[in-house]
This record gives structure tokens, C-alpha cells and sequence, in this order.
């Protein structure tokens, strides 16, 4: 069979360009309107999200710069190293639950306070990742700022404060601290969230309390240079209602550029029992892609929540800052560690197409998370580290940071499993900043390929990129680090349009130079 070879993989593209091999069924005819941009697909859709959870921080990212493991400053080379080939738009740190837990005195200086990490298992929080580490790693790579501070268990003196210390330019106090610590000019912070889950973790308050707070903490928080983009902590998919309640609050269209959204997609959407990371039955294939396609109409709903509020004339943007795949862990794993596989990568894709699609409202995304925890990019063990195959969607989405979407149209076969029925191809495309078309296609058929033809914009071929793994939990390990990883092949124009057979469960992204 043909599964991650370049060579077969071009190979079939020819043969199915030629109409030598037919397996699938008919052709779906892809339209794109060129004509009709719906917005810029802002940077920051591809956004991480950075915990102190389990081995995230620690062991993930930093180690110390006494270590053994390759480090610079305490952060671990190749983790670096593979984050920054991501061009990383934004982090969001501390939390998360941790966030409302986290007080920002105890990870600065020489001396760090060591405590213990309360929201996650109990487990030591030696402090050695705090305000400079994180601010200075976001610097290296080029990423934004997205700081959440702690509403649940701090006060708004501790968060002025930090705010200040990581702002200030002049001689306060502060400022002067934050170079005795080694830091000379203040950093940026892009983006601000006040509180985290407010509706649980975050303190268990009633809405209208919380949008008080919201209110008092947004007059008083202040920075020096250009204001962050200001976050209000909404609800989950769940409790619509939330973000309703905030936002009948007066003030909130003065204090706030957002509210943010949070929906994990669980296979089994049973918090109790979620699913299997690996060798899961084709029934938690279907569900887990049902579920996460979801998240277009609560995109679509909550945005209608947003508008059917009077909050001046700049509309709010739905910041979802919290997704992805969350299955049980293994016995005995660290807190919220598990596998990666094929099916994270589709579950990957199929939001940023819908993501793309609300380019004019969703400025930001933060997958949860990073390093090690729930749908990561990246899993450490000691000194060895592996991609996984979601590390590999946001590599080949690289290109769409920036670009502009445009609106797409197609008749997608259906895909089947007991019972369950959802669309097999979901597309998406969008003009890059050079001119050159870019489009996503997503095959989520577990087990049928599908045949499509895309327009060619005037080109005698397109260069793919494709990721498919050979079951449907097929993934990377220490043991074979490259089970799953991209192919690229060219696909010619026959008859003025580029035929395509899609592997089931791949995503594709082509490239039409322009
Ligand atoms: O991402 C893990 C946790 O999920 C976050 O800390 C919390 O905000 C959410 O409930």
C-alpha cells in the first residue's frame, strides 16, 4: 500500500491526475472565491498555550542551566529549537487554574520560592521558570505575550505591581528591581487576561460578581507604552449564559477588546471516561471529529451572544484560548500527559479551517498545550524528545499565519460509522502574504480515500504537503520518532484543474505559486 513515501505518494498523484487508478468514489469539486476575502487569518490563530502542569514547564521546556540536557539559560536547546521552526505567534503563561494560583513575587530573583503546585497533583513548583524566563523565551522566539493574571487568589496590588514590573521604563521601585534581576528594558504584553474560568477553577463566582471584578481590575491595571489587548474570562461551550451575564455588565464595551471561549473535544464527551489515546475503536474515531467540528456553530453562537449586547461600535473578538484534545491519561503518567496521534493532527485541522472561516472575528487560538501536556507539539523523556503529528499540522499551517482567507465551496461526501454520520473532506483556503494560493484539505474517513479537483489559478501544478499515518493511532514514539511525519509531491493540472486523491485521515496543504 502507498503510506508516507514520497515517492508513492507522487507516484499515485500522477496515476490519479492521469485517471489510471479510480479507488474512490467521485470527484468533489472544490470551488474558491477569489473575490471574496473574508479577512486576515491573524498570527495568532495559531497560538500555545504554556501551563505550569505536570512536565510542561519543568523537565519540557526548562531544565536549569546546571542540567546535563543541552540548555541555554536554563531552556532545553532542542525543545527550543523545534518551537521556533513553528513561528510561534503568541503564548499564553502562567494558566490556566495554575494562573489563579501563581503569585509572580515567588519566580524572580536569585533566590526563588519553592511551593507546591496546588492545582495540578501537588506536585513541587520550584520556581525556577518565572516573569524573565517566560518573557525572555517569548522574546527569542519571536512570539507575543499573553499573560494571565491571578483574580482568583491574588489581589489587584500584586497584579499592578507585576504589571508595572514587567512595564515600567522610569526609576519606580520596580523598574529598578526588575534590572537588578538582570532585565535592563521592560517587555511587552500584548494580550491580558484577568482571571481563568471564573465559573470553576478560577474562583466558582457568580457572573455578575466576576464582571464587577472584571470591571474594577480593568480600570485600575495599567502599563506603561500601548495597553494589551484586554481579555474577559467567558464561559465553556457549555454555559453560554456566563459570558451573556458578563457582558450585560455597563462598562464592558469601554474595558474589553474580547471574552474568551474554552471547548475540549473528548472522545467519548464523558468527563468521567473520555477515550483512549491509543488503539480506540473506529466509534471514537467518528465521535472525537463529530465533537470537535462542534466547535464551528459554538463559534457561530457565541458570537451572536456577543453581538446582541450594545458594546459600542468596536465588536468584540472571541478569543478561544483554551482547545484541543483532552483523553484520558495513562496509570501513573504525570498530570494531563498523554499520546499524540493522526487523529489529533485531523482534530488540529479541522478547527483551523473554522477558525479561518471566522478570520474576521477570531483574532486568537491557543491550543492547550505546549510540551507534554494534553494535545502537545512536542513530548520530552529526559534528554530524548519526539514531534508529534500535531507538531506537524501547525508546521505545515505555518504559511497560513497572515494570509487572508477566502470563502470556499463544495459538496462534501459523507463519512459513516456506526450510526454516526459526518462531512469526509472539510477545505479551506486562503491567499498568502506573497500572492500565492494556499489550501488545507482535511480527509477525515478513517478508512476511504477521496478524490477532489481544486482550482488551479492559472498554475501548471501545485506543491503538496501531506501528513496520513497507517492506522488510525498512529503516532510518533521514542522508538520510531518518524511514524508519522509529512510527505511533499507535486500535483499537475489536467484539464486546467488539479485532480487530488486525499489518503483517509491525511490533511493536505498545497501551495499554488502565483
Ligand atoms: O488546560 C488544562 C486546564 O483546563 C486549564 O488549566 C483550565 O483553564 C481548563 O479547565
Amino acid at each position: 500500500m502507498f503510506r508516507n513515501s514520497i515517492a508513492a505518494l507522487a507516484a499515485f498523484a500522477t496515476m490519479s491526475a492521469a485517471g489510471a487508478l479510480s479507488v474512490a468514489a467521485a470527484q468533489t469539486d472544490i470551488k474558491i472565491d477569489r473575490d471574496a476575502p473574508i479577512g486576515t487569518i491573524q498570527p495568532e490563530v495559531y497560538g500555545q498555550f504554556l501551563e505550569h502542569l505536570g512536565t510542561q514547564v519543568y523537565d519540557g521546556i526548562w531544565v536549569g542551566e546546571d542540567s546535563d540536557i543541552p540548555n541555554t539559560d536554563g531552556i532545553r536547546n532542542d525543545v527550543y529549537g523545534a518551537l521556533d521552526r513553528l513561528d510561534i505567534p503568541v503564548i499564553r503563561w502562567p494558566g490556566g487554574c495554575y494562573a489563579d494560583m501563581y503569585h509572580w513575587r515567588d519566580g524572580i530573583g536569585d533566590e526563588r520560592t519553592p511551593r507546591v503546585n496546588m492545582s495540578w497533583g501537588g506536585t513541587p513548583e520550584p520556581n525556577g521558570f518565572g516573569t524573565h524566563e517566560f518573557f525572555n523565551l517569548a522574546e527569542k522566539l519571536g512570539a507575543k505575550t499573553y499573560l494571565n493574571v491571578n483574580l482568583g487568589s491574588g489581589t489587584i496590588t500584586e497584579a499592578a505591581d507585576w504589571l508595572e514590573y514587567i512595564t515600567a521604563t522610569g526609576d519606580s521601585a520596580l523598574a529598578q528591581e526588575r534590572r537588578a534581576n538582570g532585565r535592563e528594558n521592560p517587555w511587552k504584553i500584548d494580550y491580558l487576561s484577568i482571571g481563568n474560568e471564573t465559573w470553576g477553577c478560577g474562583g466558582n463566582m457568580r457572573p455578575a460578581y466576576y464582571a464587577d471584578l472584571y470591571a474594577q481590575w480593568a480600570t485600575l491595571l495599567k502599563v506603561e507604552g500601548e495597553m494589551p489587548v484586554r481579555i474577559i474570562s467567558g464561559s465553556h461551550e457549555g454555559n453560554i449564559d456566563y459570558s451573556d451575564e458578563i457582558l450585560d455588565h455597563p462598562a464592558m464595551g469601554n474595558l474589553s477588546d474580547g471574552i474568551s471561549v474554552h471547548y475540549y473535544t473528548l472522545p467519548t464527551g464523558d468527563w468521567g471516561e473520555k477515550g483512549d489515546a491509543l488503539d480506540f475503536p473506529e466509534e471514537e474515531w467518528i465521535s472525537t471529529l463529530s465533537r470537535t467540528i462542534k466547535m464551528d456553530g459554538i463559534i457561530e453562537e457565541q458570537l451572536a451572544m456577543i453581538d446582541s449586547h450594545d458594546l459600542g461600535e468596536e465588536k468584540l473578538g472571541l478569543y478561544v484560548d483554551e482547545w484541543g484534545m483532552w483523553v484520558d491519561g495513562e496509570e501513573g503518567a504525570p498530570a494531563l500527559n498523554q499520546q499524540n496521534t493522526i487523529r489529533d493532527a485531523v482534530v488540529a485541522a479541522l478547527n483551523f479551517d473554522i477558525f479561518h472561516k471566522y478570520a474576521d472575528r477570531v483574532p486568537m487560538t491557543n491550543i492547550a498545550q505546549m510540551v507534554n501536556v494534553l494535545q502537545a507539539m512536542i513530548l520530552t523523556d529526559g534528554p530524548e524528545m519526539i514531534l508529534t503529528p500535531t507538531y506537524h499540522v501547525y508546521e505545515m499551517y505555518v504559511p497560513f499565519q497572515g494570509a487572508t482567507a477566502l470563502p470556499v465551496s463544495f459538496d462534501s461526501p459523507d463519512y459513516s460509522h456506526g450510526g454516526e454520520t459526518i462531512p469526509a473532506l472539510s477545505v479551506s483556503a486562503a491567499i498568502a502574504e506573497n500572492g500565492d494560493i494556499l489550501i488545507s484539505v482535511v480527509n477525515a474517513d478513517a478508512s476511504d480515500a477521496h478524490d477532489v479537483t481544486l482550482p488551479a489559478f492559472g498554475a501548471a501544478s501545485a506543491t503538496v504537503r501531506q501528513l496520513t499515518g497507517d492506522s488510525m493511532d498512529a503516532h510518533n514514539s521514542f522508538d520510531d520518532p518518524d511514524a508519522v511525519t509529512p510527505v511533499q509531491f507535486d500535483v499537475p493540472v489536467t484539464s486546467g484543474k488539479l485532480r487530488m486523491r486525499l489518503e483517509p485521515r491525511s490533511v493536505s496543504v498545497l501551495r499554488i505559486e502565483q
